[in-house]
C-alpha cells in the first residue's frame, strides 16, 4: 500500500469523524480528528476561568498545553476529556477560538507534523485546504441542515431527554456561519475534493463509496 493521506472536510454534524473513523479502521491507517483539539484547547480555556477574548492568555495556553490522543481517548494535559469537549459551552465557544490566526498555526502545524510520513485519514474543516494540501484524497461531506440537526439530536438524547432539535439547528448554523465566514482559514471546499452529500445515505454506503475513490486513486499513484 502506498503512503497516503486522507482529508475529510464539512460542516459540523456532516458525519466527518464517523465516517473517517470507520474510514482509517479498514485501512488501518491513524486517524486524527482536529476538531477534538479545537475542542479540547476551548475546553481548558473555559475550565481555567480564561474570557473568551482574552487572545492573548488562550494563544499562551495553545502554545503549553499538552493534547493528546491514546487509543480512542483525548487528553488535555494528561486528563481524559473525551465528554467534556462535547459540552454546550464547548459547541458554544469553540468557533471563537478557532478562528485565532495564532492558535491556528500553532495547532495546523502540530497537525501536520502528526501527518509527516504516515498513512492518514484526518478530518476538520482546513484539512484539504492548509493542513493537507497534498492529501492524495480531498472528500468534503456535507449534508442538509435538517439531516446533520436530526443526526445529532439522535446521538444526544440517548443521554439526554432535555434536547431539543431547534437547539441543535440553530448551533449548528451559527458554527457553520462562523467556521464559513472566518478570515484565516475558512471552512471551504479544496478545488480538487470530491463532495458526497450524504443526506438520506447510511453509513455504510458513505464508506464504500469512499473507499471506492482510495482504491482508484492508488491505481493512478
Ligand atoms: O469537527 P468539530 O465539529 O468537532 O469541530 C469543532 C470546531 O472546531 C468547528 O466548529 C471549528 O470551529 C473548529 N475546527 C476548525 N478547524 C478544524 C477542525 C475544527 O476550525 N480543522
Amino acid at each position: 500500500m502506498c503512503a497516503f493521506q486522507i482529508a475529510i472536510d464539512g460542516p459540523a454534524g456532516a458525519g466527518k469523524s464517523t465516517i473517517a473513523k470507520k474510514i482509517a479502521e479498514k485501512l488501518s491507517f491513524i486517524y486524527i480528528d482536529t476538531g477534538a483539539m479545537y475542542r479540547a484547547l476551548t475546553y481548558e480555556v473555559l475550565d481555567r476561568k480564561i474570557a473568551i477574548d482574552n487572545i492573548e492568555e488562550i494563544i499562551h495556553i495553545a502554545k503549553n498545553c499538552n493534547i493528546a490522543f491514546k487509543n480512542k481517548d483525548v487528553f488535555v494535559n494528561n486528563n481524559k476529556v473525551n465528554d467534556d469537549i462535547r459540552s454546550r459551552r464547548v459547541n458554544e465557544n469553540v468557533s471563537y477560538i478557532a478562528k485565532i490566526p495564532e492558535v491556528r498555526n500553532i495547532l495546523v502545524d502540530r497537525q501536520k507534523k502528526i501527518a509527516s510520513n504516515n498513512n492518514i485519514v484526518m478530518d476538520g474543516r482546513d484539512i484539504g485546504t492548509k493542513v493537507l494540501p497534498n492529501a492524495n484524497l480531498k472528500i468534503f461531506l456535507t449534508a442538509s441542515v435538517e439531516e446533520r440537526a436530526l443526526r445529532r439530536y439522535n446521538e444526544i438524547k440517548c443521554n439526554n431527554s432535555n434536547v431539543d432539535i431547534e437547539s441543535i439547528r440553530s448551533e449548528i448554523v451559527k458554527r457553520d456561519a462562523m467556521d464559513e465566514s472566518r478570515e484565516h482559514s475558512p471552512l471551504k471546499k479544496a478545488i480538487n475534493a470530491v463532495t458526497i452529500d450524504t443526506t438520506g445515505l447510511t453509513i455504510k454506503e458513505v464508506v464504500e463509496n469512499i473507499l471506492i475513490l482510495v482504491r482508484k486513486q492508488c491505481i493512478n499513484i
